[in-house]
């Protein structure tokens, strides 16, 4: 895989287009090697993803994004250095995880800086909630990670809660290897000096 390399004419596109939204994705089957697949939602930018995707080339990544214009910016990245591991949905991230995805596809799942709606009565919009916790351990295989980040502390909690609350997961450490691969937004509180928070949870066994 090459970092430098500008995008050809004929470079196909990484974005995957989805043409039922009634079938089950065919995940292992986008990709050209059948190897793990992580899957990264609200990817924005994809800065996060490309990096971590380049230092993988033993695993498969989904990058799941509503916005076009995002999505095809990390189209162009990914195409520029040349990742074959790397695929992009332009869907709703609770439409995929419980509708598109085969039960136990997923080694792991990265959510980061997820919009935070501060507001109460838009809490029902956040991503991370009790219900998302019950699809990340349908569509991930025993051991599977969750991965989290966000600055916003009001949100953290709520992340802290509702997997705390579950006896499906149980609480792990985020490695240095993982932690030092930022994301768009994550670079942007840094230089702001805004701390951000992580967490991570495994799926029990069984
Ligand atoms: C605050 S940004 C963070 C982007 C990136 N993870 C980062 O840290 O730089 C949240 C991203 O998630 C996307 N997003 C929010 N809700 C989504 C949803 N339900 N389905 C798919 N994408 C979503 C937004 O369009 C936006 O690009």
């Amino acid at each position: 895989m090459n970092a430098d390399k500008s995008i050809a004419v004929d470079d196909p596109s990484l974005i995957f287009p989805i043409k039922d939204i009634l079938k089950p994705l065919p995940v292992p089957t986008m990709f050209p090697r059948e190897q793990p697949v992580e899957l990264e939602l609200g990817s924005g930018d994809g800065s996060f993803l490309v990096n971590h995707a380049e230092c993988h080339g033993d695993r498969n990544f989904l990058a799941v994004e509503r916005l076009l214009g995002r999505v095809r910016k990390l189209d162009r990245k990914g195409r520029r250095r040349g990742l074959n591991n790397l695929r992009i949905l332009r869907i709703e991230a609770h439409y995929l995880v419980d509708y598109l995805l085969e039960p136990e596809c997923l080694e792991a799942i990265h959510v980061y800086f997820p919009d935070p709606w501060p507001k109460k009565r838009h809490h029902k919009n956040r991503l991370i909630n009790e219900r998302f916790v019950k699809s990340a351990a349908r569509v991930l295989r025993s051991d599977g990670m969750v991965w989290l980040r966000t600055d916003d502390a009001d949100y953290f909690e709520q992340m802290t809660e509702v997997f705390g609350a579950s006896d499906l997961f149980t609480a792990a450490e985020t490695p240095e290897t993982l932690s030092s691969i930022t994301t768009d937004f994550e670079a942007a509180f840094n230089r702001r000096g805004i701390p951000t928070l992580r967490s991570a949870y495994q799926l029990c066994a069984g």
